[in-house]
C-alpha cells in the first residue's frame, strides 16, 4: 500500500467517526486543501509520461470523488443532528393557559406600510431598505444637495461624528442612491423606513416614517407619476375617485419638482378624502436630476424618471383619525389596542386593505 493509500484509509475512517462539524472541516483542509494530499499527489503528475499520466490523474481524481462524498454524507450527517436538537431544545410549549394571553395589535405605522407596499407591489414596484445610520455622501451629495443648503444645517441633521460625516438619515431618498449603485436600470423600487430629524411639535417627531418611490427606465415621463400617484391614493384611501393637485415646489434631486395636495372636506370633525374644498399637502415628487443619476452610475442621456417621499405617519394619521403624531410613540397599550390591528388580518389586494 503506498503511502497516499495509508493516509486516504486514515483520512475515511477518521471522517467517519467524527462527530463535530469542526473536526471534518480541518480534516476537509488536511485533504483537499492547497497544501492537502489530493494536491500533492497531483504534483507528482510532472514526473511522469504522457501515458502514465493519465491513468495517475484518472485514480486520483477517483479518490477525490469518493473522499468527498463521504465528507458531504457525514457533513449532512452531523449538521441534520444539529438541527434535530437545536428543534428539540427549542421546542415551544403550546399548551400554555390561554386565560393570562394578551392578543398584541400591529401598530397603525407597520399596518400603513404593509398596505402601502402591497398597493405598489401589484404595479411591479419592489421593497428596497437602507439603513438609518447613513453617510453624509448618500443623504446629501450624491442627491444633488448643496453645501449650503438649509436642510444641511445642524439645526435638522441628528451628526454622529465631529467631522459631520455619518448621520441618521434625514429622509428615505439615500435608498435611491444605494439601489442605483448597486444594480443596473431599469428600477422600480419603493423603500419604507424610519427617518430623523431634530424637530418636536404636535405634527412633527425627532424620528418619523417616510416611504421613497423611485422609477427609472428608458422613457418614464411626468405622465407616469402622475398615474402612478393617482392609482396609489385611490387604492390608498378605499375610494372611486380623488382629487389631487400637483404644486410646482423645488427639491435639490429632482428637476422639476412638485409637491402633491389632495383634496378633502369635513363632515362632523371627520376627513373625507376626494370631495371638498380643502387641500392637503401629501407627498414631494418629481423627476429625478440628471446630476442624482450621474451620481449614481446612471446615464442620464439614456435613462429618466420619477421619484416621490410620502410621509407615512401623516397617511396614517389621516386614514384612521389619529390626531397627534405624537401618541404613534408613546407605546401606550391603551392606544395600541384602541388604534392597533389584529396580528392576523394582513392586508391584501384581494380581500381589502385595512378590513
Ligand atoms: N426627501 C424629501 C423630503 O424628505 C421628499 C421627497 C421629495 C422625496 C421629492 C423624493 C422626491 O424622492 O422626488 O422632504
Amino acid at each position: 500500500m503506498s503511502d497516499f493509500e495509508k493516509k486516504i484509509t486514515e483520512f475515511k475512517s477518521k471522517i467517519k467517526s467524527s462527530t463535530k462539524i469542526e473536526e471534518i472541516d480541518s480534516l476537509r483542509s488536511d485533504i483537499f486543501g492547497k497544501n492537502g494530499i489530493i494536491n500533492l499527489e497531483f504534483k507528482k503528475l510532472g514526473a511522469l509520461s504522457p501515458e502514465e499520466k493519465k491513468s495517475f490523474a484518472a485514480n486520483i481524481n477517483k479518490i477525490k470523488q469518493e473522499l468527498l462524498n463521504i465528507y458531504k454524507f457525514k457533513s449532512d450527517e452531523i449538521l441534520n443532528k444539529d438541527i434535530i436538537e437545536k428543534v428539540e431544545k427549542e421546542k415551544i410549549d403550546i399548551t400554555l393557559p390561554e386565560k393570562d394571553f394578551i392578543i398584541g395589535k400591529v401598530h397603525p405605522v407597520s399596518q400603513v406600510i404593509d398596505e402601502i407596499s402591497c398597493i405598489f407591489s401589484e404595479i411591479g414596484f419592489s421593497v428596497e431598505e437602507g439603513p438609518d445610520v447613513e453617510n453624509e455622501y448618500n443623504n446629501f451629495t450624491a442627491l444633488n444637495t448643496p453645501e449650503n443648503h438649509p436642510a444641511k444645517d445642524m439645526h435638522d441633521t441628528f451628526y454622529l461624528d465631529k467631522d459631520m460625516k455619518t448621520l441618521l438619515r434625514t429622509h428615505t431618498s439615500p435608498v435611491q442612491v444605494r439601489t442605483m449603485l448597486k444594480g443596473k436600470p431599469p428600477f422600480k423600487i419603493i423603500a419604507p423606513g424610519r427617518t430623523y430629524r431634530s424637530d418636536s411639535d404636535q405634527t412633527h417627531t425627532p424620528m418619523f416614517h417616510q416611504l421613497e418611490g423611485l422609477h427609472i427606465d428608458k422613457n418614464i415621463n411626468m405622465g407616469h407619476l402622475k398615474g402612478c400617484l393617482n392609482y396609489f391614493i385611490k387604492e390608498f384611501f378605499e375610494v372611486e375617485k380623488i382629487k389631487m393637485r400637483f404644486r410646482p415646489s423645488h427639491f435639490p434631486f429632482t428637476e422639476p419638482s412638485a409637491e402633491v395636495d389632495i383634496g378633502y372636506r369635513l363632515e362632523n370633525n371627520k376627513i373625507i378624502i376626494g370631495e371638498g374644498d380643502k387641500w392637503l399637502e401629501i407627498l414631494g415628487c418629481g423627476m429625478v436630476h440628471p446630476n442624482v443619476l450621474k451620481n449614481c452610475k446612471v446615464d442620464p442621456k439614456k435613462f429618466q424618471g420619477f421619484a416621490f417621499g410620502i410621509g407615512i405617519d401623516r397617511l396614517a394619521m389621516l386614514k384612521y383619525g389619529i390626531n397627534d403624531l405624537r401618541s404613534f410613540f408613546e407605546c401606550d397599550y391603551r392606544w395600541l389596542n384602541h388604534y392597533g390591528f389584529d396580528p392576523l388580518d394582513v392586508p391584501t389586494n384581494y380581500r381589502g386593505l385595512s378590513r
